[in-house]
């Protein structure tokens, strides 16, 4: 006997744990937007090359592709209302800066802005995009990445004693990361 039960394929994306939740900034002139994103993934080392699925309607897409750039920005916990704030509206009708109260702040290599209340930041060139279904892959290149002062251990891994950041379960589930060491 077999103590698997079968889980809707609907739902089976709930069992592949998704990276920490981001916020992508992407802007096209005056035209802003900040994009909470939970599937997202690193794809090539060399070069440096993380994607992201964005649903083909998200104005987030439709500015990347008019600018060709965005921010992946990392959030902490104390900023979860303003990512539920962020992706319970689309840009095209709130200024998401505004309402949920982050900053914006030119980015130095390409035509972006960065968010100074996020605990690092990664500039990011497209390197493709890939139609799958009902999202869009945005693959991106990193042309530079800053964060904040002892974000990162000797051994140059997130220190989540100190910083936490948050991972998206699904619905209005978040949790955090331990760092565990033998
Ligand atoms: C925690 C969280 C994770 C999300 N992850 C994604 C994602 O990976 N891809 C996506 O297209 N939308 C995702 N969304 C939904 C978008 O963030 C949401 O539809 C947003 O309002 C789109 O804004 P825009 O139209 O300004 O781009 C997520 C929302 C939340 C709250």
């Amino acid at each position: 006997m077999s103590n698997f039960k079968e889980i809707p394929i609907k739902d089976s994306h709930r069992l592949l744990n998704a990276g920490n939740v981001i916020l992508v900034s992407a802007q096209n002139g005056d035209q802003k937007t900040i994009t909470p994103v939970a599937w997202q993934m690193p794809v090539s080392s060399n070069p440096k090359l993380f994607a992201i699925a964005l649903g083909h309607k998200r104005y987030c897409l439709e500015l990347i592709k008019k600018s060709n750039c965005f921010c992946i920005n990392i959030p902490d916990a104390k900023l979860i209302d303003a990512i539920n704030i962020c992706g319970s509206h689309s840009g095209r009708d709130i200024d998401k800066c505004k309402e949920a109260k982050l900053t914006p702040a030119k980015c130095t290599k390409v035509d972006c802005f960065y968010i100074k209340e996020c605990i690092a930041y990664l500039e990011c060139e497209v390197y493709k995009f890939i139609e799958v279904g009902d999202h869009t892959i945005v693959v991106g290149e990193v042309k530079t990445a800053h964060g904040v002062d002892g974000l990162l251990t000797a051994d140059g891994v997130y220190d989540t004693d100190k910083f936490q950041i948050i991972n998206h379960l699904g619905g209005d589930y978040f949790a955090m990361l331990k760092l565990v060491k033998d």
